[in-house]
Parts: C-alpha cells; sequence; structure tokens
C-alpha cells in the first residue's frame, strides 16, 4: 500500500490508475479506525479496482470545546488494518497541506436547510467543517464512488445534497452501520467509554428500536420522542436529542406515517458523545 501526504503525490497516483481505466473508490475517514470503517474499504473495493483512504482529522468541524486536540490519531495502526483490508493508498495530509493558507479565511461550503438541526443545532459550523473538507476532498482524489458510513445519517444527507448541488461527478455509496454485540455503533469515540459505559450505551440502539415499534404499533411521534428521553434518560445517558424524521430530507413526520423514516439519537455519556439512527420503514439508502 502506498502513502500520499501531499496533494501532487496524490493526484499522480490516481492519475496513473485513471489512465490505465481503473475505477478509483474513496473513503473519507478521520481515522482511529475500526470494523466499522473497514466495512467501508470492503464496499470500496467491492465496486472499484483502486481504493483510496484518507486519514485526516479536520479542525474546521470541530467546535471550540470539542476533541479536537485529544481526538485518538492513530495512523500507523489504521495504515497496518488498511494495507491487510486491500486498500491501496492511504492519503494522511497534514492541516497545512489541506488549509495551506489557514483555517480561518478558507472558502466554506455550506449546506443550508438540513444543517440547521439535530447535530447542527448541538455542534454550530460543524456541517460546514464537514461539507467543506469534503468537497475538498472529493476535488483531491476525484473518485468514481465515495464511501460513507449510515451511521453519521445527517453527514450522509449533507454530502449527498452538495454532491447534486456542485454536481459533483461522482456516486455516494451509503454503508450500514456496523454494531458491537450490544447494538452499540462502531464509534472511534467509544474509545472514551469505559467497560461499563459501553454496555450502558447498548441502550441508545435498544431506544431506537423501540421507536420502531412504536411506529408500527402508531404511536404520535412526540409520544415516541418523549419516551426515548425517557429511556436514555434512566438508563444514565444524557440525551442530546430523540427524534422521528422523513429519511430523505429530515422534517418532521405526521402521526400515523410509518414509512420512509429514520430514528436518530445523540446522546452523552461520560466524556462522549454518541449518534445513532435506525432506518424505519425503509431498508436501503437510496441514491
Ligand atoms: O465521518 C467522518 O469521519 C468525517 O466527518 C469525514 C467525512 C471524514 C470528514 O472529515
Amino acid at each position: 500500500m502506498d502513502r500520499a501526504t501531499t496533494v501532487a503525490e496524490l493526484r499522480a497516483r490516481v492519475r496513473a490508475w485513471r489512465h490505465a481505466g481503473e475505477r478509483v473508490g474513496f473513503v473519507p475517514t478521520m481515522g482511529n479506525l475500526h470494523a466499522g470503517h473497514l466495512a467501508l474499504v470492503d464496499a470500496a473495493r467491492e465496486v472499484c479496482a483502486r481504493v483510496v483512504t484518507s486519514v485526516f482529522v479536520n479542525p474546521t468541524q470541530f467546535g471550540p470545546n470539542e476533541d479536537f486536540a485529544s481526538y485518538p490519531r492513530t495512523l500507523e495502526e489504521d495504515a497496518a488494518l488498511l494495507e491487510a483490508r486491500g486498500c491501496d493508498l492511504v492519503f494522511a495530509p497534514t492541516v497545512e497541506a489541506m488549509y495551506p493558507r489557514g483555517t480561518r479565511d478558507h472558502v466554506e461550503v455550506r449546506v443550508p436547510g438540513l444543517t440547521d438541526e439535530l447535530c447542527g443545532a448541538s455542534r454550530p459550523g460543524h456541517f460546514t467543517g464537514v461539507a467543506t473538507v469534503v468537497t475538498k476532498l472529493l476535488n483531491v482524489v476525484a473518485p468514481d464512488v465515495a464511501v460513507f458510513g449510515q451511521k453519521d445519517y445527517q453527514q450522509l444527507l449533507v454530502v449527498r445534497q452538495l454532491v447534486a448541488d456542485l454536481a459533483l461527478p461522482v456516486d455516494i455509496l451509503a454503508v450500514p452501520t456496523v454494531r458491537e454485540a450490544n447494538g452499540l455503533a462502531m464509534s472511534s469515540r467509544n474509545r472514551y467509554l469505559s467497560a461499563e459505559q459501553r454496555e450502558t450505551a447498548g441502550a441508545i440502539y435498544a431506544t431506537l428500536r423501540a421507536m420502531a415499534a412504536q411506529v408500527a404499533q402508531g404511536l404520535p411521534i412526540a409520544a415516541i420522542e418523549a419516551d426515548g428521553l425517557r429511556r436514555l434518560t434512566e438508563a444514565g445517558l444524557a440525551p442530546d436529542y430523540v427524534a422521528l424524521r422523513h429519511a430523505d430530507d429530515l422534517s418532521r413526520p405526521a402521526d400515523g406515517e410509518r414509512r420512509n423514516l429514520v430514528a436518530l439519537i445523540a446522546a452523552r455519556l461520560g466524556p462522549a458523545r454518541l449518534i445513532d439512527n435506525l432506518l424505519i420503514g425503509k431498508d436501503i439508502i437510496a441514491p
């Protein structure tokens, strides 16, 4: 597996593959890879001859009081995992390589509407940082396919919207969430949890499943959301939001709607802010 740290190195490598007529798949990550990320690499490999994975902890998507400084950086372990998984190239740029003029005055990509609520409300500026770096990474790698996890559902919709609005020539592939045995969605931030907290965090997926069952029973949306908040609080989590939304655009459904929905949760547990979601009445994420 090759490594590139500059945009020029990366472009030279990808250009050679493209000249050889090979399709290029791209998996953007912030590193500290786990089975969830490796499932994204597998999905890229299934549809492309070549796979590029980026490992870049993007400063512009972290708020001033968030965990940018302490975010786990484990490039050597990540590279070993990627190589074993058949990734062809890891792109691990410095902050200076991605933001040569600094992060403050950089052009931003803002996706309106979708980003005002849920995680956007509790993390102001987060999705603008994500949209900006994803646009830049897509321009740098110029892949045929880019793969994102369903776990970050709002992010997935933000990426789909920016790709559509800016007419970027890339297909976005979504991959289902990989979970621990107790249902906890795999996340680099699970590292912040003790063994006991990991058990407690299983309440998030249990609550999402309860919400899906309540939708099937036709309970009112407000009652389902309130019950979800209660379940999480009783389990020892501090919920940020519990929401039932339309899966395509995160708009609010009417009571009695049962299809094409998504249940979403964000909750704090000790030092970690955890997110998860469950599609309801929809099996796959349509492009
Ligand atoms: O999902 C992530 O890890 C990040 O938000 C991403 C897409 C790599 C952008 O920094």
